[in-house]
């Protein structure tokens, strides 16, 4: 019987989740590295989920929170397993993940305003917050 449980990723998730992330195009070499996720669970255990489909991994969500913001990135399910609610009951469990947890709100970000997604998204209770670009400077330059 197909069951999909959503749960805490693990270190042993690594490849199937690159692959879910390189496939949807959001994979960053240099932020999705192993080293880096294992951190973030080592941190966090619930901050990145995944949901596996009898032992297989077919969507992955990063939470952040740090008591004061949470956001949601890297959301995404395996393009074979699309279309079947797996991303909406994904999303669904890590907003009730940071609703227990206190928080009153979650930001998300949407590449260039595509409108599918931010149709998604709000039909899921979202709106459009600023339209603000993302800035990024490499630390190692400082
Ligand atoms: C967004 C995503 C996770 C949704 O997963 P899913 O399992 O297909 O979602 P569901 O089956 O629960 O819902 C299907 C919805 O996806 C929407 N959708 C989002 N992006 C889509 C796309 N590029 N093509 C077709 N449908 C898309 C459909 O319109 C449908 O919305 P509706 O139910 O409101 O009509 C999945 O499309 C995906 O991995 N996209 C690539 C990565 C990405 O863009 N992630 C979001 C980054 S902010």
């Amino acid at each position: 019987m197909v069951k999909t449980v959503i749960r805490n990723y693990q270190p042993s998730d690594y490849q199937a989740v690159k692959s879910i992330l390189i496939e949807a195009g959001l994979f960053s070499p240099r932020s999705d590295t192993k080293q880096r996720l294992d951190r973030k669970i080592t941190h966090q255990p619930d901050s990145i989920l995944v949901a596996d489909i009898n032992k297989q991994i077919i969507g992955c969500i990063y939470l952040i929170k740090d008591h004061w913001v949470s956001l949601l990135f890297r959301f995404a399910i395996s393009k074979k397993f699309r279309q079947q609610s797996h991303g909406s009951k994904l999303l669904k469990k890590a907003e009730t993940l940071l609703k227990k947890q206190g928080f009153k709100t979650v930001i998300l970000f949407v590449e260039n305003d595509d409108k599918v997604l931010v149709s998604f998204y709000k039909k899921r209770g979202y709106r459009l917050g600023g339209i603000n670009r993302c800035l990024i400077k490499p630390l190692e330059k400082n």
